[in-house]
């Protein structure tokens, strides 16, 4: 049952076994069948029989240091630990006899000896394995008193906003360390001390927050007792409820228990049997979910004639009349093209698939875009045109049979954590590493990881990297011929072939270019191709450029030349970014494309939505994101339905976007918060988090996961009925009662879908990978198995083309820009949690020689200029960034990141190419004019707000 669930998940006590053959024992007269390899505990406990423990989990591997596990075996003298001892064919055990019990109540008394003895006021009572095995063992005194030397004094350890350390209530188990070291990978924890002086330690004893933690709360997940735990638990107290759910931040689509009392949210607790994170979260899933409920959130919807007006707070009738007749008016004035609408990758797939309809039957044309044009869209391009499919091929845990890993333009460990810490186990067993990054990411040199090559391309020279990987394969005669003759086109791999091996494409003629050395390019081309299973990880930093797609397509090319498509541990893995972009594009809301990635000019596809939907639909594609900006200024674009999206923020040239909103008559925005295009906006309808709604989101492995609703939309309606609301007004019936339909419209009018309902999903164990279909009735984890979705793989010419941006003597650094761990794109929902306490400003990294040459040092105000515009931000002077190149986040509005970013973008998707602009930097005592005008405006909009605040929940 997955709707409402027990409130803690079974724990077998070890991990299960994949060995697929098959051992019988006995367990007290019980015949038992497990995988060998199985532990006697989780045999066991399979078996409804459960044997005390502390130390063991099933989330690691067994440690076998309480004892209280013991159990007789026939035949053996000792008492081994059931979590260290492997089943055996014939064998006989015992788990309650009177010796074992004996034993285990003399552990439990030591145990509580040194405990305080406040069960009834300690914020773990009632969700305590110390406390459960007191009462499973029968302990009824303890011999020993409580007067001896005990750690009931120890300072609780409080640093970290999150979750507090209670050293007094420790049995040291070392659960938490090793949840930290196994499957974290941070290693932040260690044991200190022998004994009775054996001690949690966080990093060198700094504390948690002085440490090198990432607050991911896997040690707090792991802790058996109270001694860590999350302050809400502290605070509010043990939660009544459960409901499963997914995190609403990265692409990597965790699932997550909301633990609840009543509608309130006491903890989110990452789900076990979550097929994309295994039970295990980052801070932002797992701790920043608060800003959910901020004071901040508008609740009632508000218009206002123009943007220099004080915000009207209205109803929703007049909301959605007001922004109905807007539109009316504007397409019969200006004309039918005039609108358009932008779908929100942070919302459902139900909610985004009715933003596109909206958009195509009641505006009338197919002006709509989604955040994808500015981050993943070259992805769909570069992957559809090769592959025939534009998503990743391959499901996460696929990580873990890859021997060699590429992690190109991705910064894994902060944008994609839960993903990085499988891909770091994978890497402690031995799998090899390349990174392709201007920037010293994590990754390169973790704790007991090492990056066999770091390649620091060049911004902007990543096609020339690859095609240097590309000739080294091609003239060493490293391609894979026997998948290349059976699985890909003859025509394009020989021109391929004979263009890749070309001498201006070796790794020698393009070192100036790409600045990587000739020796590493050939070494990190010899250990993909020949390394054995070979994965492709990448990012932004392969799209964001003017080659994105080709890029993309060069990436491509790689794997299929070396025959690592289509299995397990192998593929091309685009890394998502926000946790629905998979499925906005895959919802139809590109201009050209209906649902299913089909254009619209395909005459039988477009009938049969035109069918379905009973209007006529444009066969011409409508505006992307840039035209209708472009379009705006020029006078011909006049409304915009946006809906979860912050384009004045998030889009490069911000003085082009606030121009273009400006020229606007009416935009209407609907989100949380009166976010950066609110300020340009005429109507504010107020949106709902992930936890005010139902419906699905896709992730980056095509995994669709339930989203549930775990308490009432805050302002009345989720967002998905608000798009009905408005398309009725404009004459155009939406009427669903619930998501599950609109979610069986798409099935019924998308054949990669066609098997997908919510009943489906829930069948299937919570996640469905598409395609799923009468083919694939149960999903398709990996794809490209036996032929490619386009038939024959399709090799693509990737010729180098320098970028516009590139540095020059009034511009000569190139800046590149990224993201950080614990804020979150726009920061719109992370700058209003405690995750501040990591992340409370942008600052550039500049290397030690570019900051010398210009006066620089660590913590002075820098200009950042570019030939679009100038910001000001604190310089932090670091070497992990490469010589010539500075970089920066966008988290924050007053940063202005992108009033440096130029428009420059992807010659296929148009792509803006953020991650190369050309700039000079130097030292500045002031902000820029451009903040301090950002400043103003950003006070007189939140004047015009006078009184909304007060009326919102705290
Ligand atoms: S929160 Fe995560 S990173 Fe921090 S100590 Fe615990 S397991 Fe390690
Ligand atoms: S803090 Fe919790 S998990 Fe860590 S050693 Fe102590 S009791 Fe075990
Ligand atoms: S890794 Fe991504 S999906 Fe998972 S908890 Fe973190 S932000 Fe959420
Ligand atoms: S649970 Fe087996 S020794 Fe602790």
């Amino acid at each position: 049952m997955l709707e409402t669930t027990v409130r803690r998940e079974p724990d077998y006590g070890t991990p299960p076994s994949a060995d697929t053959r098959t051992v019988s024992l006995s367990i007290d007269g019980v015949a038992v069948t497990v995988p060998a390899g199985t532990s006697v505990m989780r045999a066991a406990a399979e078996s409804g029989i459960n044997i005390p423990r502390l130390c063991a989990t099933d989330s690691l591997d067994a440690f076998g240091s309480c004892r209280l596990c013991l159990v007789e075996v026939e035949g053996h003298r000792g008492l081994p630990a059931s979590c260290t001892l492997t089943v055996q064919e014939g064998m006989a055990v015992r788990t309650q006899t009177s010796r074992l019990q004996k034993i285990r109540r003399n552990v439990m008394e030591l145990y509580i000896s040194d405990h305080p003895l406040d069960c009834l006021t300690c914020a773990s009572n009632g969700d305590c394995e110390l406390q459960d095995m007191a009462g499973a063992v029968g302990l009824r005194e303890v011999r020993y008193g409580f007067d001896g030397e005990n750690h009931l004094d120890d300072a609780v350890d409080d640093s970290n906003p999150y979750f507090t350390f209670d050293p007094s209530l420790c049995i040291v188990c070392s659960r938490c360390v090793r949840a930290c070291d196994d499957i974290q990978g941070t290693f932040a924890l260690t044991l200190t001390g022998r004994g009775f002086e054996a001690r949690v330690t966080a990093g060198q004893h700094d504390g948690f927050l002085g440490s090198e933690c990432v607050s991911c709360g896997a040690c707090v997940q792991a802790c058996p007792t109270g001694s860590l735990v999350e302050n809400t638990v502290i605070e509010q107290g043990q939660p009544d409820h459960a409901v499963i759910t997914t995190c609403a931040y990265c692409g990597v689509g965790c699932g997550f228990r909301a633990e609840m009392k009543g509608e309130q949210v006491v903890r989110m607790v990452p789900w076990k049997d979550g097929k994309a994170n295994h039970g295990h979260s980052c801070v932002k899933g797992r701790f920043a979910w608060g800003y959910a409920t901020h004071a901040h959130r508008i609740t009632t919807p508000m218009i206002r004639a123009s943007i220099d007006d004080p915000w009207q707070e209205v109803t929703w009738d007049e909301a959605i009349a007001h922004a109905a007749s807007e539109i009316k008016r504007i397409q019969s004035q200006y004309g039918p093209d005039s609108v358009g609408g932008l779908t929100s990758s942070r919302c459902t797939n139900e909610e985004t698939y009715l933003v596109q309809k909206l958009v195509r039957a009641a505006f009338g044309n197919n002006n709509v875009d989604t955040c994808a044009r500015v981050c993943h869209s070259p992805t769909g391009y570069g992957l559809k045109t090769t592959l025939g499919e534009s998503a990743g091929t391959q499901t996460f845990d696929s990580v873990m049979h890859s021997d060699v890993i590429i992690v190109m333009g991705a910064n894994p460990t902060d944008a994609h954590p839960v993903f990085a810490s499988r891909l770091k186990q994978r890497l402690r067993q031995g799998a090899r590493l390349i990174v392709i990054d201007p920037r010293q990411i994590e990754l390169v040199n973790a704790p007991h990881v090492r990056a066999d090559y770091h390649l620091p391309v060049r911004p902007g020279t990543n096609t020339a990297l690859l095609t240097a990987m590309a000739h080294v394969i091609a003239t060493e005669n490293r391609v894979d011929t026997a998948f290349v003759e059976q699985r890909c086109e003859t025509d394009t791999f020989a021109d391929w072939l004979d263009f890749v091996s070309r001498p201006e494409n070796a790794p020698e003629a393009m070192e100036a270019t790409t600045g990587v050395a000739a020796a590493d390019i050939r070494g990190a081309a010899r250990l993909y191709a020949g390394g054995g299973n070979g994965s492709i990880y990448y990012g932004l930093g392969v799209t964001e450029h003017s080659q994105g797609s080709t890029t993309v397509m060069a990436i491509a090319n790689l794997a299929m030349a070396t025959g690592n498509i289509g299995r397990e541990g192998v593929g091309v893995n685009p890394l998502w970014g926000q946790n629905n972009v998979q499925g906005s594009c895959d919802m139809g809301s590109f201009p050209h494309e209906l649902p299913g990635y089909r254009h619209v000019s395909d005459d039988t596809v477009r009938h049969e939505f035109e069918q379905d939907w009973g209007v006529r639909i444009s066969p011409e594609p409508g505006y992307r994101i840039p035209n209708m900006l472009d379009a705006a200024v020029a006078g011909g674009f006049k409304g915009l339905y946006c809906q979860g999206e912050d384009i004045a923020q998030s889009d490069p040239n911000t003085q082009h976007v606030t121009a273009a909103l400006q020229a606007m008559e009416c935009v209407i925005v609907q989100d949380l918060f009166l976010n950066e295009t609110a300020k340009y906006a005429h109507v504010f309808l107020p949106g709902s988090s992930f936890l005010e709604k139902d419906g699905t989101f896709t992730n980056a492995e095509r995994r669709i996961s339930r989203v549930r609703q775990v308490m009432q939309p805050k302002a009345g309606h989720a967002d998905w009925e608000i798009t009905c609301l408005l398309s009725n007004a404009l004459g155009y019936d939406m009427s669903y009662r619930h998501p599950r339909e609109i979610m069986d419209e798409i099935a019924r009018l998308t054949p990669t879908f066609s098997g997908v309902s919510f009943d489906r999903i829930d069948e299937l164990g919570g996640s469905i990978q598409w395609p799923c279909n009468d083919e694939a009735p149960e999903g398709t984890p990996i794809m490209h198995v036996d032929t490619f979705v386009r038939g024959k793989g399709r090799f693509m010419i990737t010729q180098y083309v320098p970028s516009d941006e590139r540095s020059t003597r009034r511009f000569p650094l190139l800046l590149t820009t990224g993201r950080i761990l614990s804020q979150y794109n726009v920061g719109a929902q992370t700058r209003r949690t405690d995750n501040i306490v990591w992340h409370e400003r942008d600052v550039l990294e500049i290397h030690p020689q570019d900051a010398l040459d210009r006066g620089i040092l660590h913590g002075d105000a820098v200009a950042i200029q570019s030939r679009a515009g100038e910001t000001v931000l604190q310089a932090d002077v670091t070497d992990r960034i490469e010589p010539g190149v500075v970089y920066t986040t966008f988290h924050f509005p007053e940063s202005g990141a992108n009033v440096v970013t130029t428009d420059s973008s992807d010659w296929a998707t148009n792509c803006p190419e953020y991650k190369v602009t050309a700039v000079q930097v130097r030292k500045v005592a002031q902000v820029s004019a451009w903040q301090q005008q950002w400043s103003e405006e950003d006070r007189n909009q939140q004047q015009l707000l006078d009184g909304v605040y007060d009326d919102a929940p705290a």
